[in-house]
This record gives structure tokens, sequence and C-alpha cells, in this order.
């Protein structure tokens, strides 16, 4: 009679998954970024957990897992995570210098229905040799000597709105003139594109000239750091696998970064 009851009950649980409110946490968000991390270190994916419906995509084309960069071990100089608790997703950024090849990779992790123990997207954007302005150890020394600390005064964040807002209107440049001085640019800031420096970082921008949108945009925003980052297609100028990262501090841009890939 009991036993009727609990079992009915699981299996109601079990059928509507979605009508539970599980939220999406932050650390549950960064252990993932840790997995990926690991596995990109090691060079093995045994220790992803991935979703039955798991997607791989490299440079805006989806491949299997075993044929991208996962698949070699590569140290790392340099990492960094942020997390999105709305979209239940992450992005890592990592600089390997050594190795046969060099690369400067920004990574996007997506669940689905707010479970982080199951990845259900590993979304990359690989530059190397050959790609934007490349060279991972000047990038290295730029990025290193960055500050993306949490802001400490949670009422000093940019909202999410903010963060979007200043994504869009920066890959907008390109084909809308006025979308420039839309952006609070800071005094005290810097443009690292591939490993092209920039300061102040609202210095020579595009006002429009291409017909063509930046497309196929994918976000993660972090209100705790101020950051946003937006993977594309930079079909403005050509149809480039790129990413995109925006540091605002103190309502004022504070660090932009590009990454960069030279082929479709
Ligand atoms: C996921 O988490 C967010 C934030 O906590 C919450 O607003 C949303 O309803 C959750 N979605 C699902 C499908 O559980
Ligand atoms: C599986 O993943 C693909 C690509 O991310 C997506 O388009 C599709 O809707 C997913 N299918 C299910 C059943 O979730
Ligand atoms: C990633 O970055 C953190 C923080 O700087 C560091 O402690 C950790 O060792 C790095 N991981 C790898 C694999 O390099
Ligand atoms: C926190 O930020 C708010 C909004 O910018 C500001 O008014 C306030 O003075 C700050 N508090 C501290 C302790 O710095």
């Amino acid at each position: 009679m009991h036993s009727g009851i609990l079992l009915g009950a699981i299996a109601t649980v079990a059928t509507f998954p979605s009508t539970i409110a599980v939220a999406c946490t932050r650390e549950g968000l960064l252990a993932a970024a840790q997995s990926y991390i690991a596995a990109q270190t090691s060079g093995k994916t045994d220790g992803l957990v991935l979703s039955s419906n798991f997607t791989y995509q490299q440079n805006n084309k989806a491949i299997d897992i075993s044929k991208g960069l996962l698949a070699t071990a590569y140290k790392m100089d340099l990492n960094r995570t942020s997390a999105d608790e709305i979209e239940c997703a992450s992005y890592t950024m990592w600089i390997s210098t050594t190795g046969s090849k060099p690369y400067v990779v920004g990574t996007q992790i997506r669940h689905k229905d707010n479970l982080t123990s199951q990845i259900a997207m590993i979304d990359t954007v690989a530059a190397t040799t050959g790609d934007l302005f490349f060279d991972a150890k000047k990038t290295l020394g730029y990025i290193k000597a960055e500050d993306w600390t949490t802001i400490s005064n949670s009422s000093a964040r940019p909202s999410r709105d903010v963060l979007k807002k200043a994504g869009d209107a920066y890959l907008d440049m390109w084909t809308d003139a006025k979308a420039a001085d839309t952006i609070p640019w800071g005094t005290d800031c810097e443009r690292v594109e591939g490993s092209s420096y920039t300061r102040p970082c609202g210095a020579s921008l595009p006002h429009g000239g291409s017909s063509k949108k930046n497309g196929m945009r994918r976000y993660v925003i972090d209100e705790s750091i101020g950051s946003v980052d937006v993977l594309c297609q930079f079909d403005s100028l050509g149809p480039w696998p790129d990413s995109h990262e925006i540091r605002i501090v103190d309502g004022k841009v504070k660090y932009v970064h590009t990454i960069t890939v030279m082929k479709s």
C-alpha cells in the first residue's frame, strides 16, 4: 500500500522533471567548466559528463568531439571562467603558448534544463598561428596583467541588459554607423584583438560600412564579473568564427578581447 503510493510519486517526478524549479547554480557551472579544463589539459574526454543529445562545435561547425581540440592535451598558461546562471552556461578562455601549436581559445559550455551535472554543448572558437593578429605570447602578456576579479559591491555591477546591449552594439559597429556612440567607453580601458593592443579601447572604431550583420550570436553574461562574451560568425568582414568579450566596471568598458579565426 505505502510502497505503491511512493512509486506513484516517483513516477510523477520522473515524468515531469521540468515542473521542479531547479536553479542553475554558479557552483555547478564552475564545476562543469573545471571538468572541461581537466579534459583539455589531459587530452582525455572520459571525465566529461555529456548529455544524451550532446553537441560539440568547433569554429562554428558541429564535429565529433574526438576530432576536435579536446583530443589533444594542451598545457595552459592562463584560464578564466565566467558563469551565466540564467542561461545555464559558462565561458572559459584559455591560452597555451607551448606545445606543437599555440592556441588562444574561447569556449562556451551550455546545459539543458538547468542540469549542470550534464553538458549539453561545448562550443569552441580556437585561434592558432595564421589567425587574426595571432601571437599567443603577446596576448598572454596583456591578459595576464588584467584584473577580472568579482565586483564586490553588488549594487555597482552592470545589469544583464546593459551587458547584452554592449555586446550587441560592439558587434553592430560594422553595420550601424551609430552603434559605437551607444557604448559606454572608459577612458582607462584596453582592447586586445588577437595580440593587437589599443588603449584607450574606444579609439579608432568602425562606423558602419558593411551590409552584413555579424550573425550566429551566442551569449554568456556574468553580472558579478561585469562581463559578456559573444561567440559569433563575423559576417561583416568574412564568415569568420569569432569571440568578443567585454568587461564593464563602474559603468564603463574596461576590457575588450577578441579571438578571430580566419577561416570559415
Ligand atoms: C533555471 O534556473 C533559473 C534561475 O534560477 C530559473 O529562473 C529557471 O526557472 C530554471 N529553469 C528550469 C527549467 O528549471
Ligand atoms: C539536440 O541538439 C540539437 C543541437 O544542439 C538541437 O537542435 C536539438 O533540438 C536537440 N534535440 C533535443 C531532443 O533536445
Ligand atoms: C586555471 O586558473 C587557475 C586560476 O588562475 C589556476 O589556479 C589553475 O591552476 C589553472 N588551471 C590550469 C589547468 O592551468
Ligand atoms: C556601491 O555601489 C553603489 C552604486 O554605484 C554606490 O552608490 C555605493 O556607494 C557603493 N558602495 C560602496 C560601499 O562602495
